[in-house]
């Protein structure tokens, strides 16, 4: 995965699942970094959507490193076969955790970069003990389960908090947001100091999905 600059992650929540890969064609064309995959157990999250099986299918049809995103209960208990089917960073919720410290190294054990997830009512502190542990913090913008939701503005200041965090303490750590992110959105985001920007109707809602990618990533630059 690129360490410098910027990644849009597109979030196929909101592709044709019945053209999976012509949609995951479009992306890479179109110019994407990174694809995040939403892996929901009606437990985590009130819907279901994808397990490793499909994960394994999109990671045979793109070249694309795989941010797999997992709201699930347990989430230690599919970690290896999330990385065997393909993932190059798997995302756990704080909230579905309680040996998180454990659960981050497992998921480093397997191969993969580790990234903690924050719901919009969970206060950023809950990662600060894991901070130089982990590859990526992924704040929620919205609250998980569902695509199309509207931006929470006050989990702005958890990434402001954040982007002080991992650069008063030199970490290599990036900060990802997910929720309702479009150009205006993704802005604010990016000076509040997040760099990785995950977007699922704002890209496969769009016809043409290389124009919604180079806007979000201009959107970025203020
Ligand atoms: C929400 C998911 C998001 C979602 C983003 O639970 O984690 O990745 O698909 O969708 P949009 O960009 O439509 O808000
Ligand atoms: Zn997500």
């Amino acid at each position: 995965m690129s360490q410098r600059g910027i990644c849009i992650a597109p979030s196929i929540l909101a592709a044709d699942f019945s053209r999976l890969a012509e949609e995951l064609e479009s992306i890479e064309l179109g110019g994407a970094d990174w694809v995040h995959v939403d892996v929901m157990d009606g437990r985590f999250v009130p819907n279901i959507t994808i397990g490793p099986l499909i994960v394994e299918a999109v990671r045979r049809v793109t070249s694309l490193p795989l941010d797999v995103h997992l709201m699930i209960v347990e989430p230690e208990r599919y970690v290896e076969d999330f990385v065997r089917a393909g993932a190059a960073c798997v995302g756990i919720h704080v909230e579905a955790c309680p040996h998180l410290h454990r659960s981050v190294a497992q998921i480093r054990e397997a191969g993969a970069r580790a990234c903690v997830a924050l719901n919009p009512g969970t206060p950023v502190q809950a990662v600060e003990t894991v901070l130089a542990d982990v590859d990526q913090v992924l704040v929620m913008t919205v609250n998980p389960g569902f695509g199309g939701q509207k931006f929470i503005e006050s989990t702005l200041t958890k990434v402001e908090t954040l982007r002080a965090w991992v650069d008063s303490r030199g970490l290599d750590v990036r900060i990802e947001v997910d929720g309702g992110i479009g150009s205006e959105t993704l802005g604010r985001a990016a000076a509040a100091g997040a760099d990785v920007f995950v977007a699922g109707t704002a890209i496969f809602g769009a016809e043409d999905r290389a124009a919604a990618i180079a806007e979000l990533r201009a959107s970025a630059k203020g």
